[in-house]
């Protein structure tokens, strides 16, 4: 199965509160990106945003400018309807991270809670970062959140990587500044918990 009826699965076969990484909201993330976003004109993309409450926070906050890319148009359309005329005010993108047409330097915070780690393949994750170093403003800020080393090694019936954060940020490379890393136990609404490391970094 290919990776993108993968996730069409996932979110057409469960609701959007029922999945391991659901939590009501975002906290980390939020208060990360309202460090590095610096005000509400900042230009902000949520990778693989799923079905999460980020946007709707987001929006609640004042920013102004919000992307939210997903490979599941399932998951989108969901969270489009959720939001219902509020969701006329974000920029959808339905798409592989790992080869999106991202527009040059167009990004002030690049955030990422729990897609990194599924990128399994050398391949995947070079074009991964090739492109955040190209959709990234120089000065700009790069949240990435994956499962930290004593996290689990599969989520969602893939494999996943685990990373601390010198080998997350290795991932990288130095045009990325190590500002901040932290770990976060997540209590999955199935009662288990799962530690995630955030690393915040900034672009030279
Ligand atoms: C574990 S969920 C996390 C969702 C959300 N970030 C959160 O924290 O609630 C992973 C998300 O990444 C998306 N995803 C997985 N691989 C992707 C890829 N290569 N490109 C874009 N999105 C991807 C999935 O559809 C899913 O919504």
């Amino acid at each position: 199965m290919d990776i993108k009826t993968h996730w069409e699965n996932v979110y057409t076969s469960k609701t959007p509160d029922a999945v391991s990484w659901y939590r009501p909201h975002l906290e980390m993330s939020l208060s990360l990106i309202d460090r590095a976003a610096g005000g509400a004109s900042a230009s902000i993309i949520d990778v693989g945003g799923g079905e999460s409450t980020l946007v709707d926070d987001l929006l609640a906050r004042g920013y102004q400018n919000i992307t939210v890319l997903d490979i599941s148009q399932t998951a989108i359309d969901v969270t489009r309807k959720r939001l219902k005329e509020a969701a006329e005010r974000v920029h959808w993108i339905t798409t592989d991270v790992t080869k999106a047409d991202l527009a040059p330097s167009a990004y002030d915070v690049w955030h990422d809670r729990a897609v990194f780690h599924f990128l399994t393949s050398i391949e995947q994750r070079v074009a991964y970062v090739e492109n955040v170093a190209h959709a990234v403003k120089t000065g700009g800020h790069v949240i990435v959140s994956t499962f930290g080393p004593e996290g689990p090694t599969r989520c969602s019936g893939l494999d996943v990587m685990r990373y601390d954060a010198e080998s997350l940020h290795d991932q990288f490379g130095t045009r990325f500044r190590l500002v901040e890393s932290s770990k976060e136990l997540h209590h999955t609404p199935s009662g288990t918990t799962l530690q995630f490391l955030y690393c915040y970094c900034r672009v030279e």
